[in-house]
């Protein structure tokens, strides 16, 4: 996989924050994730908008209900021209599979479909006591993966340690889109298990999803190049 990129978390409460913050970039077009916050305050326009400005856009909208359902919203997303949406593995693979039959635009293109495995907020302790699932929390990890693999996504969110693994097990064109990344001289935040971008290089991550590393840097664009620069 030689298309690495940095996918720069938007975690901004409306569209005039998220385009303050991207006026800085000047010419330059990063990749970029929309998630809940910002997409439940604004709507599908803040898709179209950031798509007409030239960015890619990775819609983290986790969709999670019956297979009819995530089929049919799909179909909507799709239309709004995000490169990258994602739902819950947990969704059984019947759902994967109904939200893929969705994806699908006029023009014979859909965006990538990649699945969250388990949230890093989620434990071992409270996967064993809450959910029920007794099976060590890579294993699941994996396992969900190799779900979504069989389902027809393109790749999985997980962490950039679980990323060789993934690899190894669903393919190297499978992709694995990982969060939880600092600069060695950072702040971690409330992230459990971090990695450089240059480590999450080596371990095997296509794209890495940063968010406060860039966001609250007093440079945020330098702070991007530094991060391409380590990662590609
Ligand atoms: O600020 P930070 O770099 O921690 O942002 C990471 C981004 O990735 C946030 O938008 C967060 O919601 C998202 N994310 C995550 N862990 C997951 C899935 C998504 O941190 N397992």
């Amino acid at each position: 996989m030689n298309n690495r990129d940095v996918i720069v978390a938007c975690d901004f409460a409306s569209a005039e924050e998220t385009l303050r913050f991207l006026e800085r970039f000047g010419t330059e077009r990063p990749f970029l994730k929309i998630g809940m916050e910002l997409y439940y305050a604004e709507g599908p326009q803040i898709v179209r908008t950031l798509k007409d400005r030239g960015h890619g856009v990775f819609l983290d909208l986790k969709l999670h209900d019956i297979p009819n359902t995530v089929k049919k919203a799909m179909r909507v997303l799709s239309c709004l021209g995000a490169d990258i949406v994602n739902l819950h593995a947990a969704g059984t693979r019947a759902m994967m599979e109904a939200a893929l039959e969705g994806l699908q635009r006029p023009d014979g293109t859909r965006p990538k479909l990649i699945a969250v495995t388990q949230l890093t907020s989620t434990d071992q302790a409270a996967m064993e006591q809450e959910l029920l699932i007794r099976e060590p929390i890579d294993e699941v990890v994996l396992h969900y993966a190799r779900n979504a693999k069989a389902a027809g996504l393109d790749g999985v969110v997980c962490s950039p340690l679980e990323a060789g693994k993934v690899h190894a097990s669903c393919g190297d064109s499978f992709l694995a889109v990982t969060p939880g990344v600092r600069f060695a001289d950072g702040e971690v935040g409330d992230q459990k298990r971090v990695t450089t971008p240059a480590r999450a290089k080596e371990l095997g991550s296509d794209y890495i999803v940063v968010g406060r590393p860039i966001t609250q840097a007093e440079d945020p664009v330098d702070a991007w190049r530094r991060c391409l620069q380590d990662f590609r």
